[in-house]
């Protein structure tokens, strides 16, 4: 048997580590061909400063930007097989910036030995599947070589992610706007926003993030404008939240609420779709980002053709343990391990989890929903079982912690439900810290001399407070 696997992020990589764990065990395991369009693996962790399109002429999938640091706790992602004890040898701080979250997921797949899968400079092009012989045939082209290639696959998997494809609203007048108006997607730090007023419309992570980024990097003034509710946090000065834009006219925008303010720029944090150019619609997922997206049974195998598999296709609570669940349970069923009931019966799973999904009634709800949902996978795996009710409960959390401060809960420390270790505290307030380096995120001790205190901070009379604090 040969599989397919479309992606090397955080998904694909956890789909390589679940066949290796099972080839550890004895278990013999199908030929694997891991694509991945990128030079390295790591997904949305895998940072570039391009934009637009690549190197290769091809569009840049990272969304990601310079100083973004996890917006959740560690300790609700870490991976039940491979601690963050394990890997970094010590207690690091709850909240890590992006390098050493990649530094982390890429620690494990690294020692599992499973690079030997994966074609990098590969991009998938097209996929199709032959109801005769039960195969998909692939085209891929090695972007270096520029050879394209088709093979024959008998299972495919994708892990291609569903943050890179921006959706792009209009506003009556945006294109009279002089300065620059930019997506979420392109948005790589705010360091060029200092003294400027900013807009940012949405009012999900990226909007409370970029908006963040502007401030702390002492933006004039920010402004987020919401479609249908505010995000509600006690925001610093400067910052502040107003309905909908209703049009542009030049620099100026107008709000429903009947008022106008001007502005340099406009970032769009406006969310992404799910969009995969390579397959045709009978088998590509159309979805809005939601935690229970339509036509998946258990969130992963696709409805109308149990050899095709989605990855993280789920909006995110949690993330990277939740894939593991999902390759998991993925890997078993290629496996023969999982025997997938007939189609009447896994729409009747469907249905049932969609009853609940429609009945969410806010945020906590949902969060336990994922909970239960990860759990429903984890039960018919080996993947070892985590208490996943302290990790609900660390979510609430961190949801107070944001309430109570927005500009700060990065500086909290949680327990880890893997090993019992208490988060160390970062030497350095969130507020403050330019340098999302490694190199200074381990440093015991900021290096003398090295640059940080923000224009947020130092305007509250904040400084990086290094001589007291505990290492990392
Ligand atoms: C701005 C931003 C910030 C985030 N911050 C956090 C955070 O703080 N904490 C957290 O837990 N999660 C965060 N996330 C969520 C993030 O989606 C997950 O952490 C994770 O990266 C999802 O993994 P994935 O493998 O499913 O998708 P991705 O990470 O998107 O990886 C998909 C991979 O598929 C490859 N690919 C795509 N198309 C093709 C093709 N045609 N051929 C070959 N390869 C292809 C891409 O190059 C990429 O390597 C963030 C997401 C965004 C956009
Ligand atoms: N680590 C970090 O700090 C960080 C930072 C950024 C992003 N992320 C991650 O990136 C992922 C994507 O987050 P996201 O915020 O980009 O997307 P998202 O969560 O899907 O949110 C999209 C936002 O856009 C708004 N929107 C959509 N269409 C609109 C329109 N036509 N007009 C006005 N508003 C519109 C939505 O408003 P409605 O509520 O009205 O639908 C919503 O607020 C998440 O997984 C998140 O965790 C993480």
């Amino acid at each position: 048997m040969r599989i397919a696997i479309i992606g090397a992020g955080p998904s694909g990589m956890a789909q390589l580590r679940a066949f290796e764990s099972a080839a550890e065990q004895g278990r013999e395991i199908p030929e694997i061909v891991c694509f991945e369009k990128q030079a390295d693996w790591g997904g949305q962790w895998n940072y570039t400063w391009m934009t637009g399109l690549d190197e290769h002429g091809e569009p840049v999938h990272s969304s990601m930007y310079r100083n973004l640091w996890s917006n959740g706790p560690k300790e609700a992602l870490e991976f039940a097989d491979y601690s963050f004890d394990e890997h970094f040898g010590r207690p690091i701080s709850s909240y890590p910036p992006r390098p050493a979250l990649w530094d982390y997921i890429s620690g494990r797949v690294e020692r599992a030995g499973v690079r030997k899968h994966v074609r990098f400079s590969t991009v998938v092009r097209w996929v199709d599947f032959d109801e005769a012989t039960q195969q998909f045939t692939l085209v891929s082209e090695d972007l270096e070589s520029k050879k394209t290639s088709r093979e024959v696959f008998d299972r495919v998997i994708v892990g291609s992610g569903h943050f890179s494809f921006p959706k792009m609203p209009s506003f009556e007048g945006l294109e009279t706007f002089p300065g620059q108006v930019s997506h979420a997607h392109e948005f790589r730090g705010a360091e060029n926003l200092r003294g400027k007023d900013v807009l940012v419309i949405g009012s999900s992570y990226s909007a409370e993030d970029i908006g963040s980024q502007a401030h702390k990097m002492g933006a004039r003034s920010v402004t987020a404008s919401y479609r249908t509710a505010p995000m509600g946090y006690d925001w610093p000065l400067g910052f502040e939240e107003r309905p909908l834009v209703t049009k542009f006219d030049g620099s100026t925008a107008f709000f429903a609420d009947g008022t106008e303010k001007e502005f340099d720029a406009v970032v769009l944090c406006t969310g992404y779709l799910h969009k995969y150019p390579f397959l045709p619609n009978e088998l590509a997922l159309d979805s809005p980002n939601n935690v229970y997206p339509e036509g998946l049974y258990k969130g992963v195998v696709w409805e109308q053709n149990p050899h095709l598999f989605y990855l993280g296709a789920q909006d995110q609570w949690f993330t990277f343990n939740m894939f593991d669940a999902q390759t998991w349970f993925v890997r078993d069923v290629i496996l023969g391990d999982v025997v997938l009931p007939g189609v009447d019966a896994r729409q009747s799973d469907i249905d049932a989890w969609l009853e609940r999904f429609h009945a969410i009634g806010g945020a906590a709800d949902e969060i336990r929903f994922q909970a239960d949902y990860v759990r429903d996978l984890i039960e018919a795996t080996d993947y070892p079982i985590f208490d996943l009710d302290e990790v609900v409960e660390i979510f609430l959390e961190w949801k107070h912690d944001k309430a109570e401060d927005i500009m700060g809960y990065r500086d909290r420390a949680y327990r880890s439900v893997m090993t019992g270790t208490i988060a160390s505290t970062h030497h350095t307030k969130w507020v403050d810290e330019l340098d999302d380096s490694l190199a200074r995120y381990l440093a015991p001790l900021p290096p003398a001399g090295a640059a940080s205190g923000s224009a947020a901070g130092s305007a509250a009379g904040a400084t990086a407070d290094a001589a007291g604090a505990p290492a990392l």
